[in-house]
């Protein structure tokens, strides 16, 4: 285990900027807050929160907000991601954030908790087995 590390490996600092983001969750209709922060291949760290919409089903999720910032950043490869959500126990990632994650990362380690002390952590290949994958869409690319 290395300096920082807690027991499953989760690098401290990727769940405590998962921790700050939820802080900025914009929640106001379904009042979850959600915070995630994801760990790139290079070692940097992008954090997101869940943003609403008064148009509810344009609400963002943390997850996806997340990865898209350390996208548009440069990032294309990531080892972990951290969520914490406003739950009684750790709530896994909706299918649409596990297929975003699956594009750039098929091996993610997937850690969520709950405000309690929860903590449960996963392969994304447990929560999204057998998922559309860019190698789908061989030659067409
Ligand atoms: N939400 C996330 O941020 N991530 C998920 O994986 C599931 C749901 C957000 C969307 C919405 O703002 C609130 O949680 C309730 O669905």
């Amino acid at each position: 285990m290395k300096d920082g590390d807690e027991k499953d490996g989760v690098p401290a600092r990727l769940r405590e900027a998962a921790f700050a983001a939820m802080e900025n969750a914009y929640a106001p209709y379904s009042r979850y807050r959600v915070g995630a922060a994801i760990l790139a291949s290079g070692g940097e760290i992008v954090s997101g929160c869940n943003v609403e919409n008064a148009a509810y089903g344009e609400a963002l999720c943390a997850e996806r907000v997340a990865i898209a910032g350390a996208v548009a950043q440069g990032m294309k490869t990531f080892e972990a991601i951290a969520i914490v959500s406003e739950s009684e126990d750790p709530a896994p990632p909706c299918g649409s954030c596990r297929q975003t994650m699956s594009e750039f990362a098929p091996d993610l380690l997937v850690t969520s908790y709950a405000l309690n002390g929860k903590q449960i952590t996963w392969r994304l290949g447990e929560l999204l087995p057998e998922a559309f994958a860019p190698d789908h869409l061989r030659g067409r690319m």
